[in-house]
């Protein structure tokens, strides 16, 4: 696919708790080789699926987790994020982080920078078909919409948690190309 749009464009990442956050590396990786000035946001449970060393080696950026770390810079990172980024992606987003962003609820440096930025924001679900269509995920994800954040999957088909349905994260392949019909 041709990935020249996305040539210094500036992506902030965000990564949830989901089995399929590995996925996610190869979106990181893939982001970077494409010249995309890539910074990754995890959230604290995704931290116990995946390292954020995975990230910050293939994103060739430090990884942002923590609202309350390091100080290196006097503005905050959720305010930094949210000013640097063209377009926040959450890959994958699950019911909790969509339900954070719907509701207006920043527990954390994800949802904050969400809240804090005026860039585009693609979403690419992943979670348990159960959960996903389920009617309180459904209307958040309607409201997200109805805000004009986009959307890219869920896919349908064999499931980490043994079930078989819609909830798969979309291809990568998928989520780059959704990804650059934004720019
Ligand atoms: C192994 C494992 C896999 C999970 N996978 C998902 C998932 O794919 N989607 C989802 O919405 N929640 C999933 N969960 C539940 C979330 O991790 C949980 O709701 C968490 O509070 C979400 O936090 P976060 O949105 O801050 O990452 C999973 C939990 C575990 C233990």
């Amino acid at each position: 696919m041709e990935l020249e749009k996305l040539k210094g464009r500036k992506i902030v990442l965000g990564v949830c708790s989901s089995i399929a956050a590995y996925k996610a590396a190869d979106l990181a990786s893939r982001l970077s080789k494409a010249g995309a000035d890539v910074r990754v946001i995890m959230t604290q449970n995704a931290r116990k699926i995946i390292s954020e060393r995975v990230f910050s080696t293939l994103s060739r950026n430090p990884v942002a987790f923590d609202m309350w770390g390091k100080i290196d810079d006097w503005r905050p990172e959720h305010i930094s994020l949210a000013d640097f980024a063209e377009v926040l992606l959450v890959a994958p987003a699950t019911a909790n982080t969509i339900g954070n962003f719907a509701n207006g609820l920043a527990p954390d440096l994800l949802s904050s920078t969400y809240l804090a930025t005026r860039a585009k924001v693609l979403i690419a679900p992943a979670m348990n078909d159960k959960m996903y269509a389920h009617p309180a995920v459904q209307k958040n994800i309607e409201t997200l919409l109805g805000r004009g954040v986009k959307f890219v999957g869920p896919a349908s088909g064999a499931l980490a948690c043994g079930d078989e349905g819609r909830g798969r994260l979309a291809e990568v392949e998928d989520i780059l190309s959704a990804l650059r019909a934004l720019f």
